[in-house]
């Protein structure tokens, strides 16, 4: 069954590119840049990844991030996560990346891009494998600095795929960011959003209906509503479920208990992702390895998983087509 999982075509439609910071790279950018880290060794690094919940995460992934300072840094990131990515059978990665945090630490945007655009450009020819990008606002920062952001990426826009919603969800419901949103829609940018991860189902409802989402990441609260379970079975709405962050980051205490299976059985449009995988415990295989553990699942339900993600990416129609013939060789 692994080496099936493996061989499938799998798309990644859900990460963070500052969440597979590696330890081991963590340390190499740390001596390199001259930053002092409170940790001395990859051990003591892992050791530290004990969460009790997305906050508690936040504070460490935007921790580790300062070792990232130039775009060689951010194309050696990059590279890094797409290179073990690769060796997994991970054909297609959509990544978010959040510009505010770094631009926080006066860190320039285009450092920041430059540095994410060379690597994409080397996956593609050294790697064959294909990307999106999508530009995150962090949600516990103030709307208007998700609007200047995205005018300030402006010089950016072409290499867009999609604007995002990520970090600390309690308390920042989606309509925040209506303004930012309605201006990425009037700019030709799809939009996706987090929500249902850690907050309420009516969060999902408004990614819906204020920011007009075509995806919502996590959303695996939704099942506490049945009505807009039923919706978004309708639309056929895609969720991009993280089952290892979810029990890295305490939404279920053990994967078996995972609200997977029972979405599933309501007909939701699933796909499987690995959001931080530096942080939680492993890439896209891990997670896949990790529900066929739990859940039991067979390689009709991997194939139709895989098959959501390659429908749902963000990508032009040749290659769409190209991996769907790749996942029928599988069947
Ligand atoms: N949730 C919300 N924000 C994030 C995450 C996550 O899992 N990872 C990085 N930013
Ligand atoms: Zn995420």
């Amino acid at each position: 069954m692994r080496d099936f999982l493996k061989a499938l075509p799998k798309a990644e439609l859900h990460l963070h590119i500052e969440g597979t910071l590696e330890p081991e790279l963590m340390l190499t950018l740390a001596d390199r840049n001259g930053v002092h880290l409170s940790y001395d060794s990859v051990g003591a690094i892992r050791a530290a990844y004990d969460f009790s919940d997305l906050q508690s995460f936040l504070d460490l992934y935007y921790q580790g991030m300062s070792v990232l300072r130039t775009a060689q840094d951010f194309e050696d990131l990059a590279m890094d996560y797409f290179r073990r990515a690769a060796a997994e059978g991970v054909v297609h990665v959509e990544m978010h990346v959040d510009p505010q945090a770094h631009l926080a630490r006066g860190i320039e945007l285009a450092t920041v891009m430059e540095g994410l655009g060379r690597a994409r450009r080397r996956a593609e020819r050294e790697l064959d494998l294909s990307s999106a990008l999508i530009l995150a606002f962090l949600r516990d920062r103030p709307a208007e600095e998700a609007l200047d952001l995205l005018e300030r990426a402006a010089p950016y826009w072409e290499t867009l795929d999609a604007v995002g919603l990520d970090s600390a969800e309690l308390g920042h419901p989606p309509a925040k960011f209506a303004e930012a949103f309605q201006r990425a829609r009037s700019l030709g940018l799809a939009r996706v959003a987090h929500a249902g991860e850690e907050g309420p189902p009516d969060y999902i409802l408004e990614a819906l209906d204020v920011l007009d989402v075509c995806r919502i990441d996590h959303g695996v609260r939704c099942l506490e509503d049945p009505t807009l379970v039923e919706r978004l079975r309708e639309e056929a709405m895609v969720l991009t479920v993280c089952p290892l962050s979810n029990l890295r980051l305490r939404v279920v205490e053990r994967l078996e208990d995972h609200p997977l299976p029972a979405m599933l059985d309501a007909g939701l449009n699933i796909t499987l992702n690995s959001d931080d995988p530096a942080y939680f415990g492993g890439g896209l295989l891990d997670n896949y390895i990790a529900c066929r553990r739990a859940f039991g699942w067979s390689r009709e339900v991997f194939l139709a998983l895989a098959g959501n993600a390659i429908e749902a990416a963000f990508m032009d129609e040749g290659r769409r087509a190209e991996l769907r013939d790749r996942l029928a060789a599988c069947r």
